[in-house]
């Protein structure tokens, strides 16, 4: 891995901790204006001093996120279905290495679907991603997309991570599950977990907490802290669980005290 690869992951995973707190907002890439990112500035500004790095669009960057903000960019590359399309498997590359370049990304996003009917070209698409990002120092991140039908176990997550990983993937985003330290044990890289769909606040704080002390390297969390009651006091409990250790205790008390003190 060169310098500037390097240089741009630990801009992402903190070399403090070893850990990240990623916002993941690039949702509307195939669901369109979903709930609570309807105007993504307004959602986002608020977060962004709390987030060690965002997941998102250009189109978001571009309209949405201030250019003079100092904060590591984790660029979506892929799309091209939407929540209407038959299978969201049929992704392909939207946005140019240069394009990433240009806006100063950190590192490119692309998911990847393994076991479904475009398996192949995903996993092409992600191979060639790593080629070209890494002519400029660019990090990948393999997101472990699954399909409506895919069981969400450790067998076929450790199964889509190490792929991701041995096709050149610098970090991997999945989901967490039973036994999840065996996803994290057979994958040379880290994993981060994406948050899924919205549960209760405390819920959320567990589902960080197993995943950290289970090997993850943190979190790139979307509706558990966009479409939380509280999202600023959502992120920053969230941040105690990932870079301070905290239990899910003290995290949700720190949910509630930072929620109460608006
Ligand atoms: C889908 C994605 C998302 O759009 C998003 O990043 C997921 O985050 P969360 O599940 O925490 O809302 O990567 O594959």
């Amino acid at each position: 891995m060169d310098w500037g690869l390097k240089n741009r992951l630990s801009r992402i995973i903190k070399p403090t901790t070893g850990r990240t707190v990623m916002l993941a907002v690039d949702h509307g890439y195939f669901l369109g204006p979903t709930s609570g990112l309807e105007v993504p500035s307004k959602t986002i500004r608020p977060l962004l001093r709390f987030a060690d790095s965002l997941m998102l669009t250009r189109g978001v960057l571009r309209t949405s996120v201030p250019p003079d903000f100092d904060i590591p960019i984790v660029l979506r590359v892929s799309g091209g279905t939407s929540i209407l399309s038959k299978d969201l498997s049929n992704e392909g590359i939207t946005t140019s290495i240069k394009e990433a370049v240009r806006l100063n990304a950190c590192a490119v996003a692309l998911s990847i679907f393994v076991g479904s009917e475009h398996e192949k070209e995903t996993l092409l698409a992600l191979s060639e991603l790593v080629n070209q990002a890494e002519e400029y120092g660019i990090a990948v991140l393999a997101v472990t997309a699954v399909g409506r039908e895919m069981e969400r176990d450790a067998k076929y997550l450790s199964l889509c991570c190490r792929i991701a990983a041995e096709l050149g993937a610098h970090f991997v985003k999945t989901y967490y599950c039973e036994e999840f330290e065996k996803v994290v044990e057979t994958c040379p890289v880290p994993v981060v977990i994406a948050g899924g769909k919205k549960i209760p606040e405390k819920e959320a704080l567990q589902l960080a907490y197993n995943a950290v002390q289970k090997g993850a390297a943190g979190v790139d969390m979307g509706r558990n802290i966009f479409q939380s009651e509280d999202p600023v006091a959502m992120i920053q409990a969230v941040r105690a669980v990932v870079h301070k250790n905290a239990s899910v205790e003290e995290a949700y008390e720190i949910f509630k005290k930072k929620k109460k003190e608006k």
